[in-house]
């Protein structure tokens, strides 16, 4: 398949025609590369939201269903003040951009985490920007943002369990379908391939339910400098992958 004037040969084996349907990435490795230059954490996060513009227009371009990006973790409180609020300065103003293009992108946006602690302000954005885009159809980016995947199981209990105080559930019947839908992911298929950038080999809270059966891809490259070429990297490796889910 041509895509962009290069053939599926030249982008790293990547058969356009069998993308996964889902991509999950875990932004992480901004603080340093920032290091590395000799700059403040706050610019790597600057570079890192960049890097997720020009990612996550890729995705939507190469008509991929499901991107999921984490950017904040309920852990990432632990960090300085001036640096969360650099982080959160930077979400307001991607989001202004998105909400000024959304009729041209057309891309579906929702936010997994509980976004209670974050300023008015930012709440509202994050309410608008859903609100705008939940009826388009291409291309649906997940925000992952004052998440945490035990957050997230501990808050579907606890829907779970008020719905069976006011008879709306039964505790004695119970499907791994119905519990997914008390999850802030319910009706986004599970990811297939999750991508960890940056070095480390771990989730760090991400996705806990939904990565029973995900391929993982993890790579040395910190995010700021994560490419379409690293992307493509990452889908050929999936594409090699035999995925059985307990099969043969
Ligand atoms: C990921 O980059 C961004 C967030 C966690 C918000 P880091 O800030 O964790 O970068 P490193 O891991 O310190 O390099
Ligand atoms: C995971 O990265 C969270 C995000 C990328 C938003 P962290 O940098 O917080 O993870 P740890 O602390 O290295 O496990
Ligand atoms: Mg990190």
């Amino acid at each position: 398949m041509a895509l962009f004037g290069r053939s599926t040969q030249q982008l790293g084996q990547v058969d356009f025609d069998n993308l996964p349907r889902h991509i999950a990435i875990i932004m992480d490795g901004n603080g340093r590369w920032a290091k590395r230059r000799g700059l403040p954490r706050t610019a790597g996060h600057a570079a890192g939201a960049e890097t997720f513009r020009t990612i996550a227009t890729y995705c939507k371009d190469i008509g991929l269903e499901y991107l999921t990006v984490y950017a904040f973790s309920t852990e990432n409180w632990k960090r300085s003040a001036e640096e969360v609020s650099a982080i959160m300065g930077l979400l307001k103003k991607y989001l202004l951009e998105a909400i000024g293009r959304m009729e041209r992108d057309r891309v579906k946006m929702e936010f997994f985490g509980d976004l209670s602690p974050l300023s008015p302000e930012l709440q509202e954005m994050c309410a608008r920007t859903r609100e705008i885009s939940k009826h388009y159809e291409g291309c649906q980016v997940n925000i992952c943002l004052n998440y945490g995947g035990r957050d997230e199981l501990v808050r579907g209990a606890m829907a779970f369990a008020r719905d069976c105080v006011q008879g709306r559930a039964d505790p004695d019947h119970l499907t791994q379908e119905q519990f997914g839908n008390y999850l802030f992911s319910r009706g986004v298929p599970d990811p297939d391939l999750i991508i960890r950038p940056s070095g480390e080999l771990r989730l760090s809270n991400f996705l806990l339910w939904q990565s029973a059966y995900a391929e993982f891809y993890f790579t040395d490259v910190l995010w700021p400098d994560f490419s379409k070429e690293e992307l493509h990297r990452a889908i050929a490796a999936y594409q090699g992958r035999d995925r059985r889910f307990g099969g043969v």
